[in-house]
């Protein structure tokens, strides 16, 4: 093998690329932030709550970012641990979310699902859940807030199972929980993790003889320790053996106990979850499968951002690195412009400091200077025309109609319109009766961003009407017939002129289908 091979083989192997989803409150931003506090950035310590309470001074993140004090597109952070290099994309939070949040997703190899002890599986949970399982990428579980009084594990798990579908073992076993927390059994090493002071400010990492060692019983006491031997002993008989090939591809997911916010089970989790999540994986594409120590450059642009510097203008390309080094100033193919660019200013994501960067390796995240040549899902590579299979689309939820309120921009509006939707932003339909543009989204968040957008780039102020529809199915069949679909329905089309059906229910959208048996109803388009 020669050298450079070796590096990149090196490189490779030790990273890990991987998102956080949640539901808003579970404990997203104080487990992120304590991951990069192990990786040593000590110096991002409170940055990211600082982000997210709107407290930070830089002036490069959107005007409506500032005002709400959300992140309207996810970044990303990278940091070292123990020889591994990890980057966590970030998915905001906010229940606003955007189609940008589900195409974060496929840029990363593994998930963590995070979970309110309390709560348990919530709406943004399962949706985001979902995006992954499609991908059947390996998720891994940590349930959250164990100090406080929550609902049983078993019955966690259960919900893991009838709500999302998903068989799970738990890697660790509360001793305890909320006031007599008093700490957390591993299950795979067969030792405690306890809380120690009145405070439980201290932690004790202790080799047992197993989980009926009398050791816990003279630490924990006889009534939580017997408790644990019941719990352990049902698990055993009855429970799921970990089987590394099922969470590989997704069919069963370790579960972690913590508490973020008291740092307790987080290193653990953050140790268990590097030796088993999946290092940077191969893409399809037009040539096969590319895997990462293919030596030529390739990667994929999965999210535009604009207007991170208002006074600029600028958009950033963020890329997913799929094979190859990444060198600052190397000249790449752009496959669909067919042309050569030279990629100059690449950048980085730490928080919301952002860095130059000269390298990079598969896995990685990079930034790119955007002066309006990417699209998502653009594929540059080294030397080479490859094409990555295309992001998914997601289906719209939301919908509203969009009218000019000034009817000389019209052309502007348009233009706009064109634009924002190419880029992924929105997607646009006109109903086949009066030839209105209705807006789809999966996320109010992105309405607000598109009137504002409108206004800035394009000077055009936009009146926005919600629509009462909730899901849209592309229809395919022979002839389609309008008339079809008046009842909480009405008939639109993309902007590749295919048929869709937007349901004001479920109700109706059953109906429609046992009435056109004949038909197909797609969630997103052919
Ligand atoms: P998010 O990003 O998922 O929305 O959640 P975030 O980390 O902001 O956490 C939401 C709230 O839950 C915060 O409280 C946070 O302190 C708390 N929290 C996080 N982890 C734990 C935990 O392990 N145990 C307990 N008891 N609470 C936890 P807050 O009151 O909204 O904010 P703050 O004033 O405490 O910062």
């Amino acid at each position: 093998m020669n050298k450079a091979l070796n590096v990149l083989q090196q490189e490779v192997d030790k990273r890990r690329t991987f998102a956080i989803i949640s539901h808003p409150d579970a404990g997203k931003t104080t487990l992120t932030e304590k991951l990069l506090l192990f990786g040593g950035a000590i110096r991002l310590a409170g940055s990211v709550k600082a982000r997210k309470a709107s407290k930070h001074a830089t002036s490069d993140w959107m005007e409506i970012e500032k005002q709400r004090g959300i992140s309207v597109t996810s970044s990303v952070m990278q940091f070292d641990y123990k020889g591994h290099r990890i980057n966590i994309l970030d998915t905001p939070g906010h229940q606003d979310f955007s189609e940008d949040t589900y195409r974060t997703l496929t840029a990363a190899d593994s998930a963590v699902m995070l979970i309110d002890v309390a709560k348990g599986v919530e709406p943004q949970t399962i949706k985001l859940f979902q995006v992954c399982a499609k991908r059947g990428i390996p998720i891994f579980t940590f349930i959250n807030k164990l100090d406080r009084e929550g609902r049983s594990p078993f019955e966690l798990m259960e919900e893991l199972e009838n709500v999302l579908g998903i068989r799970s073992v738990p890697m660790n076993w509360p001793i305890g929980m909320g006031r007599e927390l008093s700490g957390v059994y591993d299950r795979m090493k067969n030792q405690v993790e306890l809380f120690q002071g009145d405070d439980h400010s201290t932690i004790q990492v202790k080799k047992v003889d197993g989980y009926e060692d009398k050791v816990i019983g003279e630490i924990a006491g006889e009534y939580l320790h017997d408790q644990l031997c019941q719990d352990l002993e049902l698990l055993d008989v009855a429970g799921d053996p970990f089987d590394y090939d099922k969470v590989m591809r997704g069919e069963l997911t370790p579960v972690f106990f913590g508490s973020a916010v008291n740092n307790f089970g987080v290193q653990t989790f953050l140790e268990n979850f590097l030796e088993l999540a999946p290092k940077p994986e191969p893409r399809r594409s037009t040539a096969g499968l590319v895997e990462p120590t293919d030596e030529k450059f390739s990667g994929y642009v999965f999210k535009i951002q604009a207007n991170m510097n208002p006074a600029h203008r600028d958009r950033i390309a963020f890329l997913r690195i799929v094979s190859g080094k990444f060198e600052r100033g190397m000249t790449v193919k752009h496959v669909r412009a067919g042309k050569d660019i030279k990629l100059a200013q690449p950048q980085q994501f730490l928080a919301q400091d952002r860095d130059i960067v000269n390298e990079a390796y598969p896995g990685d995240i990079i930034g790119l200077f955007d002066p309006g040549i990417f699209r998502i899902g653009d594929s540059l590579s080294e030397k080479s025309e490859i094409v990555f299979d295309e992001l998914p689309t997601f289906s719209p939820e939301i919908f509203a109609k969009v009218s000019i309120k000034n009817a000389l921009k019209s052309k502007q509006f348009q233009k706009g319109i064109d634009q924002l939707t190419e880029e992924g932003m929105i997607q646009v339909f006109r109903t086949v009766s009066f030839d209105d543009i209705l807006l789809g989204v999966v996320g109010q968040l992105q309405f607000e961003v598109f009137e504002y957008r409108m206004k800035g780039e394009y000077g055009v102020d936009v009146q926005l009407q919600r629509m009462p529809y909730q899901f849209a199915r592309w229809i395919v069949m022979d002839k389609v017939d309008p008339s079809k679909f008046r009842i909480n329905s009405v008939l639109v089309k993309d902007k590749k002129e295919n048929y869709v059906v937007l349901f004001e229910n479920e109700y109706a959208m059953r109906t429609a289908m046992e009435k056109l048996p004949e038909a197909k109803f797609l969630e997103t388009a052919p």
